[in-house]
């Protein structure tokens, strides 16, 4: 109702001066009373988008039946925590390509039923664990194009029921596997434009995307920033084995910290990071999942196996080259030692002969 809101709104819609009061007119005859003036409603759906809006309509006047708000491509910069009080029956809701760097806890904790929630091209930097408590139906949030550095543990703890996530185009250069364990029906996950550092932090998430995939989920391209080497390479086609060192990092921390810290489980994976400073990991809410990050998935169990088999069969190998090697020396040494051998025996031959001989020409002589 403030008339910046009222200026603003007509002159993207009606952009013509003298058309505004007949907008005016003809807003107010087809909508009634239950709709915001700036918005455009009928029974399921208020759409208040693009209208230049800097703070919200009264929402309170909208139908109770209202599946879908659309707030996007507007101005809005912030949200009061009850700011969508009484939406019960609210499904959609689109706070897409605003300015809001942040939003209260319990802002969508009035809203039971919302199942698509877009927050996309935003300027959010840190995201409440609180959130989206309560929000057990939703099933697509987009937190695209924003600037968020971490996805705090326990944001998505309960969303079991979401199939469509996207990440898209923030600052993210490591993600906690724990914040997304809660996730066990999503489907399809995007993570591309991110500062991805592919270092050990990675590695636990790596091994839930790949469990994701396993389920038959989609997860759009990862591509390593950091370290050098790995520069514009995708995650997903990273060995796991290329994280084999995280397992040394982590056991000998482990052995080091396990004594100060008294029964605690050893578990310091994010400060046993190599030299990539700066990493701000939300690592103490996800303590207790230690334990679970310890396991060695399947691969890693694989290439154990298969380097175990591969030792052998050289093992093997080896000493059946040193058998013939051993063997062809004796050989050759024999047979040297029997030519020598025949070579003396065979001038005594000749001497034999050449002695025989004269004895035979006499005795043939004699003869
Ligand atoms: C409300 O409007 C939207 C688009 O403006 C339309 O898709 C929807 O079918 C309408 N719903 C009703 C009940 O008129
Ligand atoms: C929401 O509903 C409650 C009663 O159910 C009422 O007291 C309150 O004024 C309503 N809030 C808004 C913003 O309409
Ligand atoms: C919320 O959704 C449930 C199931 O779809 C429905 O029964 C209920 O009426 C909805 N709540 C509101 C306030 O519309
Ligand atoms: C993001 O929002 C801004 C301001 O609302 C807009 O100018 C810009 O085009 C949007 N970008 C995308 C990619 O939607």
């Amino acid at each position: 109702m403030q008339p910046a809101e009222w200026h603003l709104g007509l002159t993207t819609t009606c952009s013509p001066a003298l058309l505004s009061v007949l907008c005016i007119l003809v807003t107010q005859l087809w909508l009634g009373s239950s709709c915001p003036s700036v918005c455009i409603c009928n029974a399921s759906e208020a759409d208040c988008s693009g209208r230049g809006l800097v703070s919200l309509p009264s929402l309170g006047l909208l139908p109770p039946s209202t599946h879908t708000l659309l707030l996007s491509n507007n101005r809005l910069s912030s949200l009061a925590p009850a700011s969508f009080a009484n939406l019960t029956a609210l499904e959609h809701l689109d706070l897409s390509n605003n300015y809001l760097d942040k939003l209260p806890a319990g802002v969508f904790a009035q809203l039971p039923n919302l199942t698509a929630l877009s927050l996309r091209n935003n300027s959010l930097t840190v995201l409440e664990t609180e959130l989206l408590q309560g929000l057990l139906q939703l099933r697509t949030l987009d937190l695209s194009l924003n600037g968020l550095s971490v996805v705090p543990v326990g944001l998505l703890d309960e969303q079991a029921g979401l199939r469509w996530l996207s990440l898209a185009g923030n600052r993210l250069h490591a993600l906690e596997r724990a914040a997304f364990e809660p996730l066990a029906n999503l489907q399809h996950l995007e993570l591309g434009n991110n500062p991805w550092e592919c270092d050990c932090n990675l590695r636990d998430f790596k091994h839930w995307m790949e469990w994701l995939l396993y389920r038959g989920g989609y997860v759009d391209a990862v591509e390593c920033t950091l370290p050098k080497d790995l520069r514009g390479r995708d995650i997903r086609g990273v060995p796991v084995e290329m994280f084999n060192y995280c397992l040394q990092l982590e056991d000998e921390n482990g052995a080091g910290a396990g004594g100060t810290k008294g029964g605690s489980p050893p578990c310091n994976r994010a400060t046993a990071a190599p030299p990539s400073e700066g990493i701000v990991t939300a690592g103490e809410a996800g303590l207790p999942d230690c334990v679970k990050q310890r396991y060695r998935p399947v691969s890693v169990r694989r290439a154990i196996g298969t380097v175990v088999i591969a030792g052998v069969v050289c093992g093997i190998v080896c000493i059946m080259m040193v058998a013939a090697a051993a063997y062809g020396c004796i050989y050759a040494s024999l047979m040297a030692k029997y030519q020598r051998e025949l070579k003396k025996r065979q001038p005594l031959m000749g001497d034999a002969e050449a002695e025989t001989d004269p004895d035979d020409k006499q005795i043939s002589s004699v003869a």
